[in-house]
């Protein structure tokens, strides 16, 4: 069976650096607080209207292109993974292919919705793609522009201080090397919890999943009548009530998140033969440091077997798998022939992991 690897990488973080004390200008919080909870000093965020999570997808995949010795005409198809995109829709894959000037060729171009997890399950299947036969050249994006849709009011401190801007990119290639590339990857969701880490509106659900509105309670709030056609996304309500942000349990999130990152990373050590002990560098997603050491210390990884930037990005998402990948690259931590061990937990939830022979 062929394999794919990963051809070149690259990132791209927005040169507004935001320190917690920033922060704390415009809400009640602190830069203790944040660190203590959270490990994260700083963030970076993107220029508004200049800058889009697509514009900088598409740096990162400039650098990632010219490491893999491609130009941006030779991608075959575009695996975009953001959740907080451009547009409602259409996705980010095709902004980003138009910015990269490469629309006049036949390129498909996908966008997933993975949160997090994102960019593991985004590499997944490019991952397949390569493996067939199908593509040569598989452009796989992680980008997030938080800053543009999180509330800066106090209401809002317990999701805000934590994310930041960014953007991360791999070009995969088919390995010529049997024995180098994407050894395994491992996915997987669990929608029961949906709700407890989330952006809900706009969205098309029409209080499905929460309280339904009574008649008086729809006209108060600015909704057409029930037996009539068509809702409104954002109402007045939503707006007064700042219901147009993202929400987490942040207590559960992390219960959770320390359950599933050890338990996908033994999953994909098992399937290749490979024990905790054998990989020379997790990649976790930067959700939280507390996190990353958690399982550092599950895994009984040394310091040097573990890349942490959440202290200088904070939680850039699906950015955050890819960038740190490339800066522990660049720092030459990954070498050929290391085993790299990619591993995500987020909204879905879901989660996922990927062991990598470089
Ligand atoms: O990447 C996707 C996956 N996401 C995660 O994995 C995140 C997982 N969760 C976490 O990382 C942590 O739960 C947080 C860092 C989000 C929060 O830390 P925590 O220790 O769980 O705090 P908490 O939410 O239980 O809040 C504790 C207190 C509350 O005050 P009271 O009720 O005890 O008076 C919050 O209102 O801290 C308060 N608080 C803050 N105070 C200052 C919440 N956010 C802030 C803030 N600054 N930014």
């Amino acid at each position: 069976m062929m394999r794919s690897k990963i051809a070149g990488i690259g990132y791209y973080v927005p040169e507004r650096v935001v320190s917690n004390d920033d922060l704390s200008q415009v809400m009640e919080t602190s830069d203790e607080w944040i660190q203590e909870r959270t490990g994260i000093q700083t963030r970076h965020y993107g220029k508004k209207h200049e800058e889009t999570t697509s514009s900088m997808g598409a740096k990162a995949a400039r650098v990632a292109c010219e490491r893999a010795g491609i130009a941006p005409e030779e991608i075959d198809f575009i695996i975009f993974a953001t959740l907080s995109p451009d547009y409602y829709f259409p996705g980010c894959g095709v902004l980003m292919q138009r910015e990269l000037g490469i629309t006049h060729k036949e390129v498909g171009a996908l966008d997933i919705r993975n949160q997090c997890s994102g960019f593991v399950y985004a590499l997944s299947i490019a991952d397949q793609f390569v493996k067939t036969g199908m593509y040569k050249n598989v452009l796989v994006v992680g980008a997030e522009m938080h800053s543009m849709g999180l509330d800066f009011s106090t209401r809002g401190r317990n999701v805000t201080v934590i994310f930041g801007d960014g953007a991360g990119a791999a070009i995969l290639q088919p390995s010529e090397d049997p024995n180098r590339g994407i050894l395994t990857t491992k996915l997987h969701s669990d929608g029961t919890y949906a709700e407890k880490l989330a952006f809900i509106n706009p969205g098309a659900h029409g209080g499905y999943h929460q309280h339904r509105l009574e008649e008086g309670e729809r006209q108060e709030y600015g909704y057409p009548p029930a037996d009539t056609f068509g809702e409104i996304f954002i109402t007045p309500h939503m707006m007064a009530n700042g219901q147009y942000y993202p929400n987490m349990e942040g207590q559960f999130v992390f219960k959770m998140a320390v359950q599933k990152f050890p338990e996908v990373i033994h999953e994909a050590l098992k399937e290749a033969g490979l024990e905790a002990s054998d990989i020379n560098m997790l990649i976790p997603h930067q959700a939280n440091l507390r996190i990353s050491q958690f399982v550092q210390r599950q895994l009984r990884l040394r310091d040097d077997q573990v890349w942490n930037n959440i202290q200088r990005y904070g939680n850039t998402t699906a950015a955050s798998v890819p960038i740190a990948l490339t800066e522990a690259w660049e720092a030459g931590k990954i070498k050929e022939g290391d085993l790299v061990c990619l591993a995500a937990f987020g909204s879905g939830f879901t989660w996922a992991s990927a062991l990598i022979r470089w």
